[in-house]
């Protein structure tokens, strides 16, 4: 797809705030510095569309973000910032599970996971959360710039092993650097947004 139109909508803590504009919707989770924002401005092809930091726990909040006023991507807060309060924690658990539970435009979860390294217990958990509640996802191993291709084979076994993944359940192996694997993550929301036609 390409975009000529992208703009953030709102930064929402709440489901009050969320936009009311019935478009499909698809979400970006993942712990914080997984390149959740890069993802999204790699695809539309903005620097600085959704805002990227070297520094975690940059995104706050659940930013929407308007594409070609035909879907939105959620920019979710990240999890597995080590410096953050219990209270900010809880706080965090209740938004995401506020907004995975009651959102019903979303149709589906990229759940974006390093792939230098074997996934966390958190992105296990996030998968278990999103399959309770049969919400469809997709995985993306991010930063596969930094993994020599002779490794990607074992890193993405130990990927499926991890995630206890469906034969079905493919991977989209991705870089914000090289533009790696765009064209399949666009295949894959395409699809996804298109469903709610057929709904
Ligand atoms: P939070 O908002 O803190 O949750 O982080 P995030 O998941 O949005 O990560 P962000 O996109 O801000 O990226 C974090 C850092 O990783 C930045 O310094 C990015 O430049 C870098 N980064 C993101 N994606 C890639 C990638 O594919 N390859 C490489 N080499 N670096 C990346
Ligand atoms: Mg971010």
């Amino acid at each position: 797809m390409k975009v000529n139109y992208a703009d953030i909508v709102i930064s929402a803590v709440s489901q009050k705030q969320y936009p009311t504009t019935q478009y499909p919707e698809v979400a970006l989770a993942g712990r914080s510095n997984v390149g959740k924002s890069s993802f999204i401005n790699k695809l539309v092809n903005r620097k600085n569309l959704a805002r990227t930091s070297s520094k975690p726990g940059k995104t706050q909040t659940l930013n929407f973000y308007d594409i070609e006023h035909s879907f939105y991507f959620v920019d979710v807060p990240g999890y597995g910032y080590a410096r953050v309060s219990k209270t900010e924690r809880e706080k965090w658990g209740h938004m995401l599970e506020e907004y995975f539970t009651q959102r019903n435009t979303l149709k589906k979860v990229y759940l974006l996971m390093d792939f230098r390294h074997d996934p966390t217990a958190e992105d296990v958990q996030m998968k278990e959360f999103v399959d309770y509640y049969n919400i469809p996802f997709q995985i993306i191993a991010t930063k596969i710039d930094k993994v020599p291709r002779g490794k990607w084979n074992k890193h993405e076994s130990t990927f499926r092993k991890k995630l206890q993944l469906s034969h079905d359940d493919k991977i989209i192996l991705f870089s914000a650097e090289t533009g790696e694997g765009k064209d399949a993550a666009w295949e894959s929301i395409t699809q996804a947004i298109q469903e709610e036609h057929n709904a």
